[in-house]
């Protein structure tokens, strides 16, 4: 679970794709949330200097130590309360119901188990509430697809654990999320979107 090297060159190999949109749309995703909101997987805070002005407080989980060190360090950017915590998005340290909204971007392709992740972030999230995905996922096109899983088993191997093939909205689907818009872009490779807490 700790990447020593991922952490450290994480931002800078992700720098070309943050310039050329990836960044808006983190900033897109979380626009106009309010309350208590919880991170999943918040990695070296790549939304943290984009957390809205208008949420209440955020609470940043993440699991590897070294991603956690990266995430201390961008907390003093943070435009609104930040509370960081180490731990699992598969047994979240939060009680039943206690956030109005969850974000995770580019973590449920790395998360082992994103079912039950995306059940626990149900349970921590009260009904009604929200929760905002963006990630990458398996391409609608076959060829394109086929590819992914060429090189899936490679790209694991040096993405800590992402599984580049992953068909992610169709898993939400199947949990008691209520998906409600998907908005998907680089040749249907990225999906963005809302789910409702049922
Ligand atoms: C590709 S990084 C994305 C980081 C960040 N969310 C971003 O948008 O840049 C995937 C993150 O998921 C985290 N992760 C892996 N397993 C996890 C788990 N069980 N619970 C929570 N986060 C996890 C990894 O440690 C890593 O920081």
């Amino acid at each position: 679970m700790n990447h020593p090297l991922l952490a450290k060159i994480y931002d800078t190999v992700l720098a070309p794709t943050e310039r050329f949109g990836v960044r808006d749309q983190r900033r897109r995703l979380m626009d106009g949330l309010t309350g208590r909101i919880v991170e999943i997987g918040a990695g070296t805070g790549l939304n943290v200097p984009l957390y809205p002005a208008t949420a209440g407080e955020i609470h940043a989980i993440e699991p590897d130590q070294h991603m956690v060190e990266r995430l201390v360090e961008k907390a003093a950017d943070s435009p609104v309360p930040l509370y960081l915590y180490r731990g699992d998005a598969h047994d979240l340290p939060f009680s039943d119901g206690v956030f109005d909204a969850a974000i995770i971007t580019f973590a449920l392709c790395t998360i082992p188990q994103p079912v039950r992740a995306l059940d626990e972030v149900h349970r921590v999230v009260r009904p009604g509430g929200m929760l905002r995905f963006l990630e990458h996922v398996r391409s609608p096109s076959a060829r394109t697809a086929r590819w992914q899983d060429r090189i899936n088993p490679m790209w694991g191997k040096v993405s800590g654990g992402c599984r580049l093939n992953q068909p992610t909205v169709e898993i939400l689907e199947t949990t008691h999320w209520e998906v409600d818009e998907v908005w998907q872009s680089g040749g249907g490779f990225v999906a963005a979107g809302q789910a409702f807490r049922t």
